[in-house]
């Protein structure tokens, strides 16, 4: 039986009317108009579908829509709605797309990676994209192009911790 969902998708109120098991992807590409999550293996193996629902990445391909209800959902329309960021800017200058078709997946999950850990090193970087899968085997680039936002960025979480302890702040009471 159908019903109708209602999403914030890209700072915007939608709504869609939806089978109970409709996958998430579809929905967003076929009701909502959004191409940028990709249909690749469809089972949650390559990262090309991967958007940002309620503040984490999920692969959008192994979450019904039915689930999305009432929920946030953030796409590469969305993240780069005022102009690119500063890491879609750092993936233009290091040519860090062939085919395009992984970029949305990869700077949204490099994007939730600074977010998280605005200073990480190669190993986290790698690990942070290990699900998002390049078939044009771009790696170097991107991870260059990750590398390079991480290397302007101020201290870390890690960091910030340490020169709060150092300076006696953020002691939990
Ligand atoms: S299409 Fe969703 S992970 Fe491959
Ligand atoms: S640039 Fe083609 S799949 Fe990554």
């Amino acid at each position: 039986m159908k019903r109708t969902i209602s999403i914030k998708l890209n700072g915007a109120a939608r709504s869609a009317d939806i089978d109970p098991s409709d996958i998430l992807l579809d929905v967003l590409r076929e009701k909502l108009g959004v191409k940028s999550p990709k249909i690749g293996c469809e089972r949650g193996d390559c990262g090309v579908c991967t958007v940002i629902f309620n503040g984490r990445t999920v692969r959008s391909c192994l979450v019904l829509a039915a689930e999305a209800d009432g929920g946030e959902i953030v796409t590469i329309e969305g993240l780069g709605a005022k102009g690119p960021t500063p890491l879609q800017q750092s993936f233009i200058k290091n040519n860090a797309f062939q085919c395009g078709f992984c970029a949305p997946g990869m700077v949204l999950a490099a994007t939730e990676l600074l977010e998280k850990n605005p200073k990480p090193d190669e190993h986290e970087i790698k690990e942070a994209i290990s699900g998002n899968l390049c078939r044009c085997t771009g790696y170097e680039p991107i991870v260059k192009a990750i590398r390079e936002v991480a290397d302007s960025s101020p201290l870390s979480h890690r960091e910030r911790a340490g020169v709060r302890a150092k300076s006696g702040k953020g002691k939990r009471r």
